[in-house]
């Protein structure tokens, strides 16, 4: 059978050729220094384990979840926003449960946009951002991320026509994959163009937990008159080492939430109740797992960027998220200076022209193993004398 014209579109797997050639490396027996993914290397906070366990073992678990997640959670969102970042969230009207913020980020433009309509997405960008574009049939625009302008987009630079046109933008910062955060004059700037221009926004706060220096990142929900204009995704992920279990929100504007509740009526009857339990207890109870957490990845950021130093190779160090975003030297494209690494230092980096055109001339780096590993990696790459 056919493929669906639709699923024809959608745009190629860019990492499956990267996850094929690790593998291939790793199956000739040869020791790959996987830097390449994304996936958090820590195993979930014990007491998040315990709570899911509890759980499953109550039979009301087992039965279908209240269609919209079960309001225990939906209130916990809401408190952990009112105890994170100061901001008001109804649960009852301005939370969605989603299973990982991938689903509402491709849920979105079904649910709120018409074919045809314009979307804005950042470049480089979290590349699931596109599968959205093409399940809903949209067009899109890009917001150029440089090093200039400190990985934030110049929105002056939007052309009358597109500022007209756009009815939707989707940001993430800290960002995937530049490691770049966001401060609240950027958010406030943000809600002042969306509301002079009809666009709406989606806030992709993936990394919210993760930033650096003592510089908690701010939530766009924050700023002045955010609500009335947009949402923020959130996902447990990051903050708990929970991507497997596939749980996340979205919090804000009602008229968004409820859309994304209702493509999701018809979608799924929300997630494992036992696992929404413990999404609860992941929000509710100690949160000393996450400062830990931030500050293992806070040294091997240091660890590594110190190194990068060390080599000659001028490197930025990122304020927020697990990723560094590193230009490759001249003379090479990040796609041949990724195959160099990998075929050369077995160190295997994600290409940054994999995140978008603005993505070239980079690679991505994963801080999700040791600081010893780390270390190696950058004294294999320093053997290649390069820098
Ligand atoms: C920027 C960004 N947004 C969203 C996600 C999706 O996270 P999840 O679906 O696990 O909530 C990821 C995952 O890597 C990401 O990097």
């Amino acid at each position: 059978m056919e493929l669906s014209k639709k699923l024809q579109q959608l745009p190629p797997q860019f990492f499956a050729s990267l996850v094929q050639k690790v593998g291939a490396a790793v199956a000739q027996g040869r020791d790959v220094i996987n830097l390449g993914q994304g996936n958090p290397d820590q195993p979930t906070p014990p007491h998040i384990v315990k709570a899911l366990q509890e759980a499953a073992e109550n039979p009301l678990t087992h039965k279908y979840s209240p269609f919209r997640g079960i309001g225990e959670l939906k209130e916990a969102a809401a408190d952990f926003y009112k105890r994170e970042y100061n901001v008001e969230i109804d649960p009852t009207t301005e939370v969605a449960v989603l299973f990982g913020t991938k689903i509402g980020l491709v849920e979105l433009p079904i649910a709120v946009l018409n074919p045809g309509d314009l979307m804005l997405l950042p470049d480089p960008g979290y590349p699931d951002y596109l599968s959205g574009v093409v399940m809903a049939d949209v067009q899109y625009e890009t917001l150029p991320l440089v090093a200039e302008n400190n990985f934030l987009p110049d929105f002056n630079m939007l052309s009358q026509d597109t500022k007209e046109r756009a009815k939707l933008m989707y940001l993430n910062y800290p960002n995937n994959p530049t490691g770049a955060t966001a401060d609240l004059e950027f958010f406030n700037q943000t809600v002042e163009f969306a509301k002079e221009n009809g666009i709406a926004v989606s806030h992709d706060f993936a990394y919210g937990a993760i930033g650096f220096d003592g510089v908690k990142p701010v939530s766009f929900l924050q700023a002045e008159g955010a609500k009335e204009i947009g949402i923020e995704m959130y996902t447990l992920s990051k903050t708990y080492n929970m991507a497997g279990w596939r749980v996340g929100f979205a919090v804000g504007n009602k008229e968004m939430i409820e859309a994304l509740n209702l493509i999701q009526d018809h979608l799924f009857v929300s997630l494992f109740p036992a696992i929404q339990h413990a999404a609860v207890a992941a929000l509710n109870e100690n949160q000393l797992c996450v400062s830990s957490l931030v500050e293992r990845y806070e040294n091997r950021r240091n660890t590594f960027i110190n190194a990068c130093k060390r080599i000659g190779w001028e490197v930025e160090a990122p304020t927020g998220s697990f990723f560094a975003w590193l230009p490759v030297p001249k003379g090479y494209t990040s796609q041949e200076f990724t195959d160099k690494l990998l075929n050369e230092a077995d160190v295997a980096v994600a290409p940054g022209n994999g995140f978008g055109e603005f993505g070239e001339g980079y690679i991505r780096v994963g801080l999700l193993v040791d600081e010893p590993r780390l270390e190696e990696a950058v004294d294999r790459i320093g053997k290649l004398a390069i820098f």
